[in-house]
């Protein structure tokens, strides 16, 4: 992992870093995954063509400015879903997809990949309208154990990408040492119940 990635991990697990700091980090690091997300099509001789990315609302809108630099012009599936804080279990609000073929390779976008539950229902829906899992990929920044073995009974385990594997996770569902809660620290304010 090179230095300057290094750092901008310190600086998000630092729970003192503002959020245009946290935002900052958050932008070099996606950037470094996503061109290692390149990389790695490349080497399974993936193009360019028929790749579709998604995001898994809120949390990996913060991938969105490096998509438009590192994969200019490739579609954008929107997943909509919230973990719900008791039960973990991801609820679901919206989706909006492009058409999916056995062809094509998406690479689902999500910064924290925790219990692996979200990622997980992701895939399956994904897989519902029309991918093919062995073309599925998972681009993350950092992931509990438990969430990568989650995820690779859906998707290979050597195309889950990511920048930190954790210890694990505490009671409440949250990685160890982690970052927080991703979303509240990206978007400055914390987390409300109320969503559509
Ligand atoms: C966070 C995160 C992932 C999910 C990971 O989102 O961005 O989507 O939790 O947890 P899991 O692996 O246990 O499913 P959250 O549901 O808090 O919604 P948000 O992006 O709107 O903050
Ligand atoms: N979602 C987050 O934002 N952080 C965690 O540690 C777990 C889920």
């Amino acid at each position: 992992m090179p230095s300057e990635i290094n750092a901008s991990l310190q600086t998000l697990r630092d729970r003192g870093s503002t959020t245009a700091e946290f935002r900052n980090a958050v932008g070099r690091v996606c950037e470094h995954l996503l061109r290692r997300t390149k990389d790695t099509l490349r080497h399974k001789n993936t193009g360019d063509e028929d790749l579709v990315f998604a995001i898994i609302l809120r949390a990996a809108l913060a991938f969105l400015p490096s998509v438009n630099r590192v994969f200019p012009g490739a579609p954008i599936a929107v997943l909509g879903m919230k973990r719900d804080e008791k039960t973990l279990a991801p609820r679901w609000y919206y989706e909006n997809l492009p058409p999916l073929t056995r062809n094509s390779s998406v690479i689902i976008l999500d910064p924290m990949l925790a219990t692996g539950g979200s990622a997980a229902s992701a895939a399956k829906k994904l897989i519902e309208r029309g991918a093919d899992p062995k073309r599925m990929y998972f681009c993350g920044i950092v992931a509990a154990p438990e969430g990568i073995l989650r995820l690779s009974r859906c998707i290979p385990e050597d195309h889950i990408l990511l920048a930190s594997i954790d210890r694990g996770l505490d009671t409440f569902g949250m990685i160890t040492p982690g970052l927080g809660d991703f979303g509240d620290r990206y978007f400055g304010y914390e987390g409300r119940a109320v969503i559509g």
